[in-house]
């Protein structure tokens, strides 16, 4: 079941919440300061213990990489790092499809029942919100479609208008 919720992902009861990360995973602004801040210092020391696959490197583009929450509600944060958006000629659909499709097989492989994801790439990446809207339901679509769990996706948007473009997109398409 697909869900749109306007709020703050740190609150979420999810067994999962993802993490819209950089490349180091030593945390940033938006979502993954908010998530640093709501899980506390021990989630920078288990991201900063995971081991680079090239220098500052610790979780590519399109890659994830499962971290326990710590003082989150949500029992995981998934971290995963979108595509820096170039104008669209540089695979950025691509890697962004490849962030909700391996966040999701993550999940499934860890038997969650429930994930919440924030909107991927459209803060400071500067992804277009609604492109990006119809990448991220399309995927967790097929993935419903195709898995047992997570059952219950939550797509959480900050804002109402971002919540608007996914309701519209969501409800344009027979899903
Ligand atoms: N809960 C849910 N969504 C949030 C929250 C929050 N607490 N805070 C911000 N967002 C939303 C933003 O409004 C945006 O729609 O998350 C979406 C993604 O925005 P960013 O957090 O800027 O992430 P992104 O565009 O993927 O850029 C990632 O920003 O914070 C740095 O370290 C991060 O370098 C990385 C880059």
């Amino acid at each position: 079941m697909i869900e749109l919720v306007q709020g703050d992902i740190t609150a979420q009861t999810t067994d999962a919440i993802v993490n819209a990360a950089n490349v180091g995973l030593l945390g940033g602004g938006g979502v993954d300061g908010a998530i640093h801040r709501a899980a506390g210092p021990r989630l920078l020391e288990a991201c900063a213990a995971l081991p680079e696959v090239e220098s500052g490197v610790r979780c590519r583009p399109g890659e994830t990489r499962l971290l326990p929450g710590f003082g989150l509600a949500a029992r995981h944060v998934i971290a995963t790092v979108g595509p820096v958006w170039r104008g669209g000629g540089h695979g950025e659909d691509e890697t962004l499809a490849s962030c909700y499709r391996s966040c999701l097989a993550l999940a499934s492989e860890h038997a969650l029942e429930s994930i919440a994801f924030p909107s991927i790439s459209t803060g400071a990446y500067g992804f277009p919100i609604e492109r990006a809207a119809r990448i991220a339901l399309r995927e967790i679509r097929g993935h419903l479609h195709r898995a047992e769990r997570p059952a219950v996706v939550i797509c959480v948007l900050f804002s109402k208008a971002d919540h608007d473009v996914y309701r519209a997109v969501l409800e344009e398409a027979a899903w």
